[in-house]
């Protein structure tokens, strides 16, 4: 009998950075389900890959003086390393411009065309270019990018468009009707109330305004515009449209995409039309997963606060972080990230908890069996029952828990089970029956179940730390038929006789002041290379609207200026603003002269507080451009009084 199915799709990430540990948390989730569900029986397909066209690519390769698919080559070579590295287990990797991918989506797009669904029109919007999507002015917020808050340009411009609101009222009906399909369920009250509700409008799926895309394939002025492109990887790199499709009618409908939160949008409401337009099966599930934060916020190249998966994995090795990543991240929600987190959850439960159970019960092994699996003897009831009784309920919890994409609550169904193991032999205290030859059978016992409950928690671990798993089991050194998700079903599958193996441990504790120190000085290096790199600053951290509201920025006119004594740097001015003057001392020399400065116009901080300056009491800042010194001061040849506020 073939074996059920399983399709889960990572979104394909956009070649443009480095990966963070964002993506990374992603891709780490969908591998752990992934394997969950080949151990548990299951026929996987578990899609990652790459979302390479645009005009954000476009340009970025243009700074850099390159051809855009030589500047995503370079990028995604390091995304195939980086997933060989957290050991992902994908069994496709589709980019966006392999010609599988280009055909496939120049014949859907033809097809939507000659069927009427997508026509040509005229597109007139509001565009945010990093984001690449185009806004109505009812979807911009405070006039910016409703997504990412920078400015957006108004676009007008020939584009075909597909008509997504033809599709509204049976998008609205198959949402209602399949609760399952956006997870968690807050996401589908989103979708509705947000967007579908209020009502669609139709999508433009076309641009002439760059080059860097799919050309339309009748009319090739026009490239095809990145959703119809991106969200068509699902069922490409299937072979959809192609003279093979036997993977598309093997694995399609997915059954999960897992998707960030603020693209469940375009998942759960153009992609289902798509494929409704195309008479497509629609995905079982688009599960949305929060974000992994930083105490600044959201994670951003330009804000110099991306914490790097590779450096982290190095330093503390790939299954601590996918440990991580999986236990203190619940997929449904935002999940602040920090050292300290990370390295205090990495002592307890992997150096402490998992590490020290088996490093414990395999010295007890060696010294009260010289290394042999003993047989279990002389039971107590009292004792053994409740671990036993773990033990039998555990493969059963976690399929409920997996199937319903809790994977943190699973490993702390695995780790109360540890904890269990760890408390069993403080209560059997193997120690002191180890005094009394008479109570060697009992000894036996206890370690039998020690052994046995490590092969289950090693079988257990395999989907989410596969190298972990593997360290387990050639330290008991159990057969990898002794080590299936079957073996675990019924108890007692470890044999008696069995030479032990033990190993060094799993994972040494860290210190944790002495590694956060060390952090803290590697990122402020990272952080001065990156300044070093963009010729930028690192951004100082976010302020809200009412802290800037409290600048209060002055034109002031320079009415005399003079060296300050013994110093080489600072300017006496005396400044005016409308009918009042002021003393300020600034640090503008050698760039400015006081000569230079007489009779300019200029900007100030007219509310900081008054300041002593080499004895001269100086009321105000005046605004200058420059990393660390002065390059250029901010002043105005408009015709405006002095003492007019700027904002
Ligand atoms: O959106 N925490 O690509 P992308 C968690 N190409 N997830 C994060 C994250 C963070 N800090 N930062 C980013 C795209 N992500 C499109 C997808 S699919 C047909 C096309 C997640 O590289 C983000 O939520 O910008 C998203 O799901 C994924 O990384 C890809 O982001």
């Amino acid at each position: 009998m073939s074996k059920p199915t399983f399709y889960i799709t990572t979104p394909i990430y956009y070649p443009s950075d480095n990966l963070h540990i964002g993506h990374t948390y992603c891709t780490v989730a969908a591998d752990a389900m992934a394997r969950f569900k080949r151990q548990t029986g299951y026929d996987v397909m578990f899609l990652t890959g790459t979302d390479e066209h645009g005009q954000k690519i476009e340009k970025k390769a243009a700074d850099a003086g390159m051809m855009p698919k030589e500047y995503v080559d370079h990028i995604v070579d390091g995304i195939h390393k980086l997933w060989k590295l957290m050991n992902i287990s994908n069994d496709d990797f589709i980019r966006t411009t392999e010609p599988r991918h280009e055909k496939a989506v120049q014949k859907i797009f033809k097809q939507l065309y000659d069927q009427g669904d997508i026509y040509k029109g005229q597109y007139e919007g509001w565009y945010c270019t990093p984001c690449e999507s185009f806004w109505l002015d009812r979807q911009l917020k405070d006039g910016k990018c409703p997504d990412c808050g920078r400015p957006v340009q108004k676009a007008k411009e020939e584009s075909y468009f597909f008509r997504l609101s033809k599709y509204a009222p049976r998008l609205i009906e198959h949402i209602k009707t399949h609760p399952e399909f956006i997870q968690p369920v807050s996401r589908a009250n989103e979708m509705l109330q947000n967007f579908l509700l209020p009502g669609l409008e139709d999508l433009a799926v076309s641009r002439t305004s760059f080059k860097w895309g799919i050309p339309v394939p009748f009319d090739d002025k026009h490239v095809i515009y990145v959703w119809i492109d991106a969200l068509s990887n699902y069922i490409t790199a299937l072979g959809y449209g192609s003279e093979d499709n036997s993977k598309y009618q093997k694995y399609w409908p997915a059954d999960v995409h897992l998707v960030g939160k603020e693209i469940i949008r375009f998942h759960t409401i153009i992609w289902p039309a798509m494929l409704m337009a195309l008479g497509l099966p629609l995905p079982k599930q688009v599960y949305g997963h929060g974000w992994v934060i930083l105490d600044g916020g959201k994670m951003s190249k330009s804000k110099g606060n991306v914490v790097d998966p590779v450096m982290l994995a190095e330093r503390y090795g790939v299954d601590a972080l996918r440990y991580f990543l999986l236990r203190d991240m619940p997929l449904g929600q935002d999940s602040l990230f920090s050292n300290e987190i990370l390295i205090n959850r990495i002592n307890a439960d992997l150096a402490n908890d998992l590490g020290n159970l088996l490093s414990r019960s395999l010295s007890m092994a060696e010294k009260y069996f010289d290394g042999v699996v003993p047989a279990p003897q002389q039971q107590d009831a009292q004792q053994d029952q409740p671990i036993v009784t773990m033990a039998a309920q555990l493969p059963g919890k976690l399929e409920q828990l997996m199937n319903g994409m809790r994977l943190a609550e699973a490993l702390t169904a695995i780790f109360d089970y540890t904890g269990a193991l760890n408390k069993y032999i403080d209560i059997t205290a193997p120690w002191v029956l180890a005094k009394e030859e008479a109570n060697k059978p009992r000894l036996a016992t206890v370690i039998y179940h020690l052994l046995e409950g490590l092969r289950i928690v090693g079988v257990a671990l395999k989907c989410f730390l596969p190298d972990t798993a593997e360290k387990i089991r050639a330290q008991l050194n159990v057969t990898e038929q002794d080590f299936t998700w079957q073996s675990i079903l019924d108890y007692g599958a470890t044999k008696t006789g069995t030479k032990l193996k033990k190993g060094e441990a799993l994972f040494p504790r860290i210190d944790v002041k002495k590694e956060l120190e060390e952090l803290a000085a590697l990122e402020k290096k990272a952080k001065q290379n990156l300044a070093a790199d963009s010729q930028m600053e690192p951004f100082k951290p976010e302020i809200s609207y009412e802290e800037f509201d409290k600048l209060d920025l002055r034109t002031a006119k320079v009415i005399a200026a003079e060296e300050v004594k013994n110093s080489d740097k600072l300017l006496k001015l005396t400044v005016q603003l409308s009918d009042q003057q002021r003393t300020i001392v600034s640090g503008i020399r050698p760039k400015y002269t006081a000569e230079q400065m007489i009779g300019k116009t200029i900007i100030i901080v007219a509310n900081l507080k008054p300041a002593k300056i080499r004895g001269i009491l100086s009321e105000g800042m005046i605004l200058a451009v420059g990393n660390e010194g002065v390059d250029a001061l901010i002043e105005t040849d408009l015709p405006v009084e002095s003492g007019v506020s700027v904002h």
